[in-house]
């Protein structure tokens, strides 16, 4: 295949990945923006710096990010109240050998926006939080297994489900079992096979067909079986809705866990719900060194209130809904309904690639990623955008995904695609979610 004359070069990006391998195993801090999940010599795998809804690789190229770090980043890249928040702070101190009154001014922020918040804990990672909110969950029940329905983290009890599970204990790996949320009948069909219950039914409330329902009868099974219901809002939260999915299905969990984009990109998370569970914080052992860390928790305040004053998340409705339309009509112009597919809320979308016409589900993806960097649009799959996204965004993606469908129609009509490609097809992590919506772990 002859690469047209759009192409980007990424010397730099492929010379530093070298550099980095030496030191660094998978060059990255995180699997999902590693360089085995991008086309090979054909995408950027260093960002030197950010802005609003871009970035600029370490070659100088510039990219709508459709990433936006793993969903960190909700406002933009250097939003400038939260950046304002953050120089003040720093002026101040960043750790302390004592809390800060900045801990309780957001724990109430927090409790003022979440339906199910009414005391709040801070850590790191969204890992951190979902492994709080199941052992609050075991110490509150006695008892001890979990069921998990999404993704929720790189710890041995989540973890242990999929197939990246070496390392993990077999003792712990029998303690979580996995089901659908979309299907609400394998929630029931796994809490029945274990009459000795379930600690925590722990779930991620996006990619459902008919959420309100799904939920709602998962809140009824919980209900039934004594377990803890723990919605992970790690991505969901403060972008469905200020106050998550929750907020927007109207269904209220026991346990509440956020991260991400609470902080628009400074590292924080909180687990927040009931207020007899949460006080058994004070038993159980959740605790670290950076809990507290005021950076972070001054950039929450100031993206939470921005989020609350400034309409982000009518914006990232509106915006996305209009994407995604856009989208949608690309897909039906160039008949590519079959392979192709736009699916969850409009505020954060996901495009959903299927095997079929004689190619792997990994050499359709591949090639649409790889396209769609080449015309100026970074993408892992997702369709998350900020509230900085713009009307030219919108027409420089739009435009992007017309020239990739264009071309993948074109492509399609020629049997061996793989053969031609000048990167080998991505293998996916592993598959947590919806068909074909891989981790972004
Ligand atoms: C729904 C969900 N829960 C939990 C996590 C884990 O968060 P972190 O990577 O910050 O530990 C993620 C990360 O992608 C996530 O998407």
């Amino acid at each position: 295949m002859t690469d047209p004359s759009k192409n980007k070069t990424f010397a730099a990006s492929n010379a530093l990945l070298k550099q980095a391998l030496a030191t660094i195993p998978t060059g990255s801090q995180t699997f999902s923006k590693s360089h085995i999940q991008f086309p090979d010599g054909h995408a950027p795998l260093f960002v030197d710096r950010a802005q609003g809804a871009h970035f600029t690789d370490i070659d100088g190229n510039v990219f709508v990010d459709l990433a936006m770090g793993l969903a960190a980043i909700g406002l933009g890249y250097c939003d400038p109240d939260v950046d304002a928040a953050i120089r003040e702070q720093l002026a101040c101190g960043i750790s302390f050998s004592l809390p800060t009154r900045l801990e309780a001014e957001l724990a109430e922020l927090i409790v003022d926006v979440v339906p199910s918040a009414e005391m709040v804990r801070f850590a790191k990672n969204g890992s951190d939080v979902t492994s709080a909110a199941v052992r609050l969950a075991r110490a509150y029940t006695g008892r001890e297994r979990v069921l998990a329905c999404g993704y929720h983290g790189w710890h041995d009890w989540y973890i242990g489900t999929t197939t990246r599970d070496l390392g993990v204990p077999g003792s712990v790996r029998v303690l979580t079992d996995r089901a659908s949320a979309n299907d609400p009948e394998t929630v029931a069909t796994k809490l029945a096979e274990h009459p000795d219950g379930f600690a925590a039914i722990i779930v991620e409330p996006m990619l459902l067909d008919n959420p309100k329902a799904a939920l709602s009868e998962i809140r009824a099974l919980a209900n039934r079986s004594g377990a803890v219901l723990i919605f992970d809002e790690v991505v969901t939260g403060f972008r469905f809705a200020l106050g998550g999915a929750q907020q927007l299905y109207g269904v209220t969990p026991d346990l509440t866990c956020l991260g991400k984009s609470m902080a628009n990109g400074m590292p924080l998370s909180a687990v927040t719900g009931r207020r007899d569970i949460m006080r058994l914080m004070e038993d159980i052992f959740f605790s670290g060194t950076f809990g507290g860390e005021a950076l972070s928790l001054a950039a929450s305040l100031a993206t939470i209130r921005k989020i609350r004053k400034q309409g982000v998340v009518e914006h990232l409705w509106a915006m996305g809904g209009r994407l995604q339309t856009r989208l949608r009509q690309t897909i039906a112009k160039y008949g590519l309904g079959d392979l192709l597919s736009v699916m969850n809320e409009p505020c954060l979308g996901f495009i959903a690639v299927s095997e079929g016409r004689g190619n792997s589900q990994a050499v359709n993806r591949t090639f649409m990623l790889a396209e769609m960097i080449r015309h100026g649009v970074f993408m892992n799959g997702s369709l998350t955008i900020c509230h900085a996204f713009g009307e030219e965004d919108l027409q420089k993606v739009a435009e992007a995904f017309d020239s990739f469908a264009e071309r993948f129609s074109r492509e399609l009509e020629i049997p061996g695609l793989e053969a031609r490609l000048p990167y080998p097809p991505i293998t996916p992590i592993f598959t947590v979610r919806a068909p074909n919506a891989e981790k972004e772990g």
